[in-house]
C-alpha cells in the first residue's frame, strides 16, 4: 500500500536510444496510457536522453530518437495535456538529484544489477561510468517527483527495488521520511514481449535482426511478414495455459493476441486451442496490424510538424520543473547545503 503522505503520482520513462518496439508498446506505452485515463494519478512520462548517452548515440540520431519517442507516446494516446511529457535533458534537477543519490548508492549495489552486466559485458573496464551509475539516475527521475508508481515491463524490476534501497538508506541516513518507497506496476499479459525468432530472449531495439522484433514503425506488410515466419512449434494451441509450459514460442504470441486484445491469455485460448499455428498467426497479423497502424500513422503525422513536438516538451519541462525544483531544494536543505538568498 502507497503512503497516504504522498500525492499519488505516477512516473516512467523509455530511452530514446532507437525505435519503438512492440515490447515497449505493450511493457510499457499502453500501461502508461491506462494510469492516464484511469484518473486518480497525476501522471509524468519522459524520454530519458541522459540515460540513453550512457552509451554512444549519434547526436542527430538522439535528436530524431527523441522526437519520434515522443510521437509514439501522443499517438498511443498520451495527451499532454492531462500527463506532463518531458525529455529528461530539459529537467535539469533530475541530474542534479542524480548526483546526491550517487553519493548515497554503494558500488555494491550497482555491480549486482543484472543490467549492468549485460550490457557491460566482460568489456567492464572500457564501459562508461554513467551506464554504471545508470539505476542512481533512474532513482533520481522517479524520486524528484515523489512518485509513488512506476509502470515499467519486468526487466525493470531489480531497478525500482534499487530505488527502493535507495529512498531508504537516504531518509534513514538523514532521519527524515523525506522520499516515498515507490510501488512497481508491472502487469498485464505483456510484461515481456520475447523476440519473434527466440523465445529466450527480450524483444528488443537492439537485437541485430530486424525480423525478431516489430517496430512501432512497421507497415501492414512487415507486420504481416514477421508474425507469418515467426518461429513456432509444429503443435497446435492448447485451451488452457498450463499447455504452454516449454513452449516460449507459442506462449509468447498468445500473450501478444492477449496483451493487444485486452484479454488474459487464458482467454484468448478458450477461444484459440485446438487450433493450428496456420491458423492463427493470421489472426493475430490483423489484430496486430488494426491496432498498430493507426498509430504508425499518427507517428508520422506528428514526425512532420517537429516544432509543435518541441513545444510540447518545453512546455512539459515547465510543467514538471514546478515539482521538481522545490524537492531537490529541500532535498539539499536536508543535506545542509546554504540555499541562495535574494540579493
Ligand atoms: P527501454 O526501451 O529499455 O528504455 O524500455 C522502456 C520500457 O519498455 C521499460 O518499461 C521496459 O521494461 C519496457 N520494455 C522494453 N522491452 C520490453 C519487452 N520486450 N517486453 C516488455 N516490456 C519491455
Ligand atoms: N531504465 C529504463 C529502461 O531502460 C528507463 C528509465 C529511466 C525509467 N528512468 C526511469 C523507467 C524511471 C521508469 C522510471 O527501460
Amino acid at each position: 500500500m502507497s503512503d497516504p503522505k504522498f500525492t499519488p503520482r505516477v512516473f516512467s520513462g523509455i530511452q530514446p536510444s532507437g525505435g519503438l518496439t512492440l515490447g515497449n508498446y505493450l511493457g510499457a506505452i499502453k500501461r502508461f496510457v491506462d494510469m492516464q485515463d484511469q484518473g486518480g494519478f497525476e501522471t509524468v512520462y519522459c524520454m530519458v536522453d541522459l540515460h540513453a548517452i550512457t552509451v554512444w548515440q549519434d547526436p542527430a540520431d538522439l535528436t530524431k530518437n527523441t522526437r519520434e519517442l515522443c510521437a509514439g507516446f501522443i499517438a498511443s494516446g498520451i495527451d499532454p495535456e492531462k500527463s506532463i511529457l518531458i525529455n529528461q535533458s530539459q529537467v535539469p534537477e533530475h541530474a542534479q538529484l542524480g548526483w546526491v543519490f550517487n553519493c548515497v548508492a554503494r558500488m555494491g549495489w550497482m555491480g549486482r544489477m543484472t543490467q549492468w552486466k549485460d550490457k557491460a559485458g566482460k568489456n567492464s573496464e572500457n564501459a562508461s561510468l554513467g551506464l554504471f551509475g545508470y539505476p542512481a539516475l533512474m532513482a533520481a527521475d522517479i524520486l524528484v517527483y515523489h512518485a509513488t508508481h512506476v509502470p515499467v515491463g519486468e526487466d525493470q524490476k531489480q531497478h525500482l527495488e534499487l530505488t527502493r534501497d535507495i529512498a531508504a538508506k537516504f531518509n534513514h541516513d538523514y532521519k527524515v521520511d523525506f522520499f516515498p518507497l515507490t510501488e512497481p506496476v508491472i502487469e498485464g499479459a505483456a510484461t515481456r514481449v520475447m523476440s519473434l525468432r527466440d523465445g529466450s530472449k527480450k524483444m528488443s531495439k537492439s537485437d541485430p535482426s530486424d525480423m525478431a522484433r516489430i517496430n512501432m514503425t512497421d507497415d501492414a506488410d512487415a507486420i504481416a511478414k514477421k508474425i507469418r515466419k515467426a518461429k513456432t512449434d509444429p503443435e497446435a494451441l492448447p485451451s488452457e495455459i498450463k499447455g504452454l509450459e516449454g513452449r516460449p514460442e507459442a506462449r509468447n504470441l498468445v500473450n501478444i493476441y492477449a496483451a493487444l486484445n485486452d484479454q488474459s491469455a487464458e482467454e484468448v485460448l478458450r477461444d484459440v486451442g485446438g487450433r493450428q499455428f496456420g491458423e492463427f498467426k493470421p489472426m493475430l497479423a490483423d489484430l496486430a496490424v488494426a491496432k498498430l497502424a493507426p498509430i504508425s500513422g499518427e507517428m508520422a503525422r506528428l514526425m512532420a510538424a517537429p516544432d509543435e513536438i518541441d513545444r510540447i516538451l518545453t512546455r512539459g519541462a515547465e510543467r514538471a520543473r514546478a515539482i521538481t525544483a522545490p524537492i531537490l531544494r529541500k532535498t539539499y536543505d536536508i543535506v545542509g547545503m546554504v540555499p541562495p538568498v535574494a540579493l
